[in-house]
């Protein structure tokens, strides 16, 4: 069959997303650096015949000190946007005290980025949170929006001139159920109440965040949700589809997407709904990625195309693969996209698209192994940058501005 030009709209954004604790190594202050660090944790690894500095966020990809050569690269692979993340343990070390030095430091590295032509999308919070912060309970305490939005205050002052996006928190959903629910995260709780308590309060954060960053800086706003796309699997009833729906992707959306200007998607995996509304990751029937994730591409135009009830643009701020032999990398971008260009055209509002991951970093409990990146980062060879044949691909399409399929 002749390939088909599928255009993108005008303007479209063509990137790819990090996070600052995955890439930028040495983020001692934060909760996940001493969670990696922890008796518990270590002792785990080594009865798992593990070796700790594959577990280690340790110095990650050095990115704290080479992100001018990440964005040249970007740059290079004909990329307009970047997403990145700026640590909260980096720039409030203890309870109220700022670090001229890291804000400088983030002012820099997003200078860089302009300078490489990128527009940017910066993450408040990945997952991570200052030591003194989780200490007081994290996002438990009951204050914890007001000190979020105290920081973010000084974000929005500080970085706002070459900030064209932001992104408050990155994934409620996972960072509250894999913290407090499946105890996977840290602080590693099993507890419905708690991940129904901390849920609330990153949507009272998100909302006064969002506040004082429109107020300060009037750019536009959102979570980076992660939203699924579910199948409702044999003789399940609507009810449980219908819950699964609310629980997996509207609860939180519905309580926070007033106060965001756009919405921003983080698109994995399909899942089948089961009893009382419990998600399966669906596997069977799909190609998977190195982790075992089922591949589908047509979830994601499904759930673009639902989203349009809320009639804000859409940028997909994380959509990738883990595929250490890049054998299927450029197929999964492809694919994607084409569901992508295919929701557009039934009138969702897409107007961007950042791939997860820029180069390979540290996939939280899965340590280094798993290989999102456009670009590999060399362990073995001081962390050397090697631009993987995928990006190559995708550099095409960010160029011409259509994906051939
Ligand atoms: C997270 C990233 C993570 C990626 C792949 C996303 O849910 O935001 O931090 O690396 O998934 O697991």
């Amino acid at each position: 069959m002749p390939k088909q030009i599928l255009k993108f709209p005008k303007d479209f954004l063509w990137g790819a997303s990090t996070s600052g604790h995955q890439i930028e190594g040495n983020n001692t202050n934060s909760d996940w650096w001493a969670f990696e660090h922890s008796q518990r944790r270590e002792q785990d690894l080594l009865n798992r015949g593990k070796k700790l500095e594959d577990y280690q966020s340790g110095i990650a990809c050095d990115s704290y000190n080479r992100y001018d050569e990440d964005f040249a690269l970007a740059q290079h692979l004909n990329q307009n946007a970047t997403r990145i993340g700026i640590e909260w343990a980096r720039i409030e070390p203890q309870e109220g005290v700022f670090s001229e030095k890291e804000l400088n430091h983030y002012e820099k590295v997003l200078q860089s980025a302009k300078a490489h032509g990128l527009t940017t999308f910066v993450t408040l919070h990945h997952y991570a949170n200052p030591l003194w912060f989780s200490r007081k309970g994290a996002f438990l305490n009951k204050r914890s929006g007001e000190l979020f939005t105290r920081y973010v205050s000084v974000v929005a002052d500080r970085l706002n001139q070459y900030t064209d996006f932001w992104l408050t928190i990155n994934e409620p959903e996972v960072y509250a159920t894999h913290s407090y629910l499946l105890g996977r995260y840290p602080p590693g709780r099993r507890s419905v109440w708690q991940t129904l308590k901390v849920v609330n309060h990153l949507i009272a954060a998100h909302n006064g965040a969002a506040k004082i960053l429109k107020f300060k800086t009037g750019k536009p706003v959102s979570m980076a949700y992660q939203l699924s796309d579910l199948e409702p699997s044999g003789h399940l009833s609507y009810v449980s589809h219908f819950l699964a729906e609310y629980l997996a992707n509207e609860y939180i959306l519905n309580r926070t997407v007033g106060t965001c200007d756009f919405i921003g998607v983080n698109y994995y995996v399909h899942h089948h709904v089961g009893i009382f509304g419990i998600r399966k990751h669906s596997q069977s029937k799909h190609e998977q990625n190195d982790l075992g994730w089922g591949i589908h591409p047509e979830g994601l135009g499904r759930l673009l195309v639902k989203l349009k009830k809320y009639n804000k643009p859409i940028y997909i701020t994380e959509n990738g693969v883990a595929d250490a032999k890049d054998a299927f990398r450029e197929k999964f971008i492809k694919d994607h996209l084409f569901y992508v260009h295919a929701a557009i055209q039934q009138g969702a509002n897409v107007k961007g698209y950042l791939y997860w991951s820029l180069i390979d970093n540290f996939e939280w409990l899965h340590g280094f192994w798993p290989r999102f990146g456009l670009i590999e980062i060399d362990r073995e060879d001081l962390l050397r940058r090697k631009v993987r044949f995928s990006a190559t691909k995708y550099a095409e399409i960010c160029k011409q501005n259509y994906l051939e399929y």
